[in-house]
């Protein structure tokens, strides 16, 4: 029997019958239509309607010129890259990437997907450290990654948990550099933001631009994601590099490296059943922010912040970090953890265990990338300049590290748009109850 099922703070709650989900996916029964369609008139390929559709409407939904649906949003962000650094160093041999030999600024605390690709196109990521006002890349530390490598010439910037980073900050930083910038809104699609007074949908941020359709994300295909792009030369060169770099020509004639990274029309037949309730979805999702916002006032907790001046964020997944005061001891080895329990304490280990053992599902923080150890000999800047051997024996004082600190603070609550405020009641019951 699972302990917190007879730890006598949690008498009285009943595991939830069916489990509440992080964030899963809300059909309508208008994707059925479009994939249906699809098939009765055989366009069961790469091509077809839905594509065509759903490519238009992304595009004028956020406000560029050019959409590319792709099989996935890493797919995209790959291509971006590998598009940012064509433009920038030139094409490479068929066995080489684009970034070979350059480094990469890149948002640290986000999913791998969003700096994987920069490993592709065999650059290297030098990780920038976050900020607590919005928990995405932080301006000040970005400055400080153009002091350390003056030579930079390319941004990766995640919104994170569909809330927007200071893109105002971060484009200024970038014109002053003469850097482009790659914007992952795989999380934050429908998030808008104010870029001088005006209002901008995330996607139409950067100079190459990446949503997602993942099972998870605010609306979905199953899978799939777009690049979005105003310059028709770049679309046009996604979408060639997306099938197979295929030529004009009566035969396969191939001048470049190829991906199979196009979306297929049943896919696309999903995300077009599904854009008509993007608003809906983050209607919902931002009750379920807004319940956890009441309902955890009075505890030692903060929610992932935005700030209403400048942005509106999609809500899509609702997080808390746990004031520093009211941290029980935890400590996290690489794939295992311990926690004690202390009265008016908790921690998001506990939080998650005692979530799971009533069936519902909460998730870590993403864990920093260089913090795993895959980029842990990667550079990594703080807002104080390097953030890499810093420390010393013989000097007390720490270097401040914010993605570490939200890593180990904060955790993501379930955040399902299916969730009836009666069980996510019980939810804030049971982070109460960790606390007590
Ligand atoms: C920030 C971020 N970037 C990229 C991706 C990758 O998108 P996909 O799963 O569609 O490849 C995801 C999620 O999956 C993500 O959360």
């Amino acid at each position: 029997m699972n302990r917190f099922l007879t730890d006598p703070r949690f008498s009285g709650i009943v595991p939830f019958q069916s489990k509440v989900w992080l964030a899963t996916p809300t059909m309508h029964g208008e994707e059925q239509k479009w994939v249906d369609d699809a098939i009765r008139t055989n366009w069961v390929s790469t091509v077809g309607a839905n594509i065509n559709e759903v490519e238009q409407q992304l595009a004028a939904f956020i406000g560029c010129k050019y959409a590319v649906a792709l099989s996935a949003g890493t797919a995209a962000l790959h291509l971006a890259t590998k598009l940012a650094g064509e433009k920038l160093y030139g094409q490479a041999r068929p066995n080489e990437g684009t970034l070979r030999g350059h480094r990469v600024f890149c948002s640290d605390c986000t999913f791998d997907a969003s700096v994987n690709p920069v490993a592709y196109e065999d650059g290297e990521a030098v990780f920038i450290d976050t900020e607590y006002d919005s928990w995405n890349m932080s301006p000040e530390a970005l400055e400080k990654a153009f002091e350390l490598y003056p030579e930079v010439r390319l941004i990766v910037v995640a919104h994170l948990y569909g809330t927007p980073a200071k893109m105002q900050e971060i484009k200024a930083i970038a014109e002053k550099h003469g850097a482009l910038i790659i914007e992952d809104a795989a999380e934050s699609l429908g998030a808008k933001y104010k870029l001088n007074g005006q209002g901008v949908e995330t996607g139409a941020l950067g100079d190459y631009n990446c949503i997602s359709f993942n099972g998870n994300k605010i609306i979905t295909g199953s899978a799939g994601g777009m690049f979005l792009t105003d310059s028709l030369e770049d679309a046009n060169k996604v979408r060639k590099w997306s099938t197979q770099s295929r030529e004009d020509a009566p035969w396969y004639q191939h001048e470049e490296v190829g991906y199979n990274y196009r979306m297929s029309n049943i896919i696309a037949g999903v995300v077009r059943g599904q854009t008509p309730y993007l608003d809906a979805h983050i209607a919902q999702k931002r009750a379920v922010w807004e319940r956890y916002a009441e309902g955890l006032k009075d505890l030692p907790v903060q929610m992932n912040p935005w700030d209403p001046d400048k942005c509106i964020p999609n809500f899509w997944l609702s997080c808390m970090i746990i004031d520093e005061a009211a941290m029980a001891p935890m400590v996290r080895g690489e794939r295992d953890y311990l926690y004690q329990t202390e009265p008016g304490k908790s921690s998001p280990q506990e939080i998650l265990d005692a979530l799971a053992a009533f069936n519902a599902e909460g998730r870590p923080i993403w864990k920093p990338m260089h913090m795993q150890p895959i980029y842990r000999t990667n550079a990594f800047v703080t807002a104080e300049g390097n953030g890499r051997g810093e420390t010393n024996a013989y000097i007390s004082g720490k270097i401040v590290d914010v993605g570490a600190d939200i890593f180990r603070r904060g955790l993501c609550l379930p955040s399902d748009n299916k969730m009836t405020p009666a069980e996510q009641d019980v939810v804030i019951d049971i982070i109460h109850r960790c606390f007590q």
